[in-house]
């Protein structure tokens, strides 16, 4: 064994056993942020509106604002809100959630994931699809 090829080896196994640890970095192991602008507050009426291209539902109540996910679970075709904002519908196979993102009817298995919303400094609402919070979590706007 080569004086160079000895010192790769013994670096791969340090940092394999910094890993094994826990002290080594992962990538799969951070969140990985990624911020998406939606626009000001004022383009969010009550109710649900569809973006299409960020493909991602805001929903607005009493309470604040709210973005999820409008990406089948099953295998990700992009979902419609059904009339009447009763939820969600995937035309690629059927499956249906209702507007807090739980499935009404399959194929899909998992339900809908809610993202995290802010406000920038300018005002506009971004949505952090790398943090998932719950149906229930809100963006207080100002009043
Ligand atoms: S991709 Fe939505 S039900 Fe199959």
């Amino acid at each position: 064994m080569s004086r160079q090829h000895g010192r790769r080896d013994f670096l791969m196994k340090g940092s394999c056993c910094l890993m094994a640890l826990g002290l080594g970095c992962s990538r799969q192991e951070q969140p990985v942020s990624r911020i998406v602008a939606l626009g000001p507050p004022e383009k969010f009426a009550p109710g649900l509106t569809a973006l299409e291209i960020e493909r991602i539902a805001v929903l607005r109540d009493a309470r604040g604002i709210a973005a999820v996910s409008l990406v089948c679970t099953h295998q990700v075709c992009q979902l419609t809100v059904e009339s009447g904002s009763n939820g969600f519908l995937c035309p690629c196979h059927g499956s249906r959630f209702t507007v807090e993102g739980a499935i009404l009817t399959g194929p899909a298995k998992q339900p809908l994931p809610w993202f995290k919303l802010q406000l920038n400094q300018r005002g506009i609402v971004e949505a952090d699809l790398g943090s998932v919070v719950t149906s229930e979590w809100r963006l207080q706007l100002p009043v």
